[in-house]
């Protein structure tokens, strides 16, 4: 086990969850719904912490709806600073004490004209834009497929849930970008071009990260603002607030795809 994996199989005694939720903006509040926790602080796991105002940086173990989890609540964003081994050092831990499935959430700007603030978007792919890869060198180099990298049965199984707690759930594609300027008319242009429906500075890192440990992904953004290719301005302020307001439709969809991943 990786020194990380050692600090978190510590901290968690004999539990030994399968399931990672790391929490995007806005979703915090849901880690207070987990049964029976057990708090691990990053650093108590020998993680570094999470720095950002609002990311708590710590896990809690226990049973969500019916799962065993590993809520991640805080991450590490490229933004501040650190490598890509600092921002995927929760995940990688996580795969060591044995977690099969990652659900990544993430607060993300919408590129594709029809979607709306507090929209939900299921990613199916995502465009690594950020100039980093956590397995940039390592020896030898892990060629890790990324082809299916968003679980074909996974996204399947959140598009039921969504239906079942009566939530619209579209799909799309995710561009990782460095951050934390956020973009410019031209590059929003750009990213529409490439492909991309919504645009956010964390995942994708975490992404290739599980995807070399083996661990199935699937990914939830949720649509706090919409560029519309007018140049009206992004406010950072407009992002927390509308996080925090579809937050609990974000996890209106978990509460019921939970118990099926159990
Ligand atoms: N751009 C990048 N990251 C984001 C955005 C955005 O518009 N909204 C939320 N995270």
């Amino acid at each position: 086990m990786t020194p990380a994996g050692d600090g978190l199989a510590a901290r968690l005694g004999d539990r030994r969850p399968r399931v990672l939720v790391t929490l995007g903006s806005g979703l915090g509040a849901l880690a207070d719904d987990v049964a029976d926790p057990t708090v691990v602080p990053f650093a108590d796991a020998g993680l570094p912490a999470a720095g950002v105002p609002g990311h708590e940086g710590r896990f809690v173990a226990g049973r969500l709806h019916g799962a065993g989890v590993l809520v991640q609540q805080g991450r590490l964003h490229l933004y501040e600073g650190v490598g890509a081994a600092a921002v995927t050092a929760c995940v990688r831990a996580a795969a060591a004490v044995g977690v099969d499935t990652f659900v990544v959430t993430n607060a993300a700007g919408g590129l594709r004209s029809t979607l709306r603030p507090g929209d939900l978007l299921c990613l199916t792919d995502h465009l690594n834009l950020t100039g980093h890869n956590p397995l940039a060198g390592l020896w030898p180099p892990p060629f890790v497929d990324m082809a299916d990298a968003y679980d074909p049965g996974l996204r399947g199984q959140a598009h039921e849930a969504a239906a079942r707690a009566g939530e619209r759930l579209v799909d799309g594609v995710y561009a990782g970008v460095l951050g934390p300027a956020f973009e410019t008319p031209a590059e929003v242009r750009m990213l529409r071009a490439m492909g991309a429906d919504a645009v956010g500075m964390s995942t994708v890192a975490e992404v290739v990260a599980a995807r070399a440990a083996g661990m199935r992904v699937l990914g939830l953004s949720l649509v706090t603002n919409v560029h519309r290719g007018t140049g009206a301005p992004t406010a950072h302020d407009e992002v927390l607030r509308v996080g925090r307001e579809a937050g609990p439709r974000l996890a209106a969809v978990l509460r019921a795809l939970l118990p099926r991943l159990a």
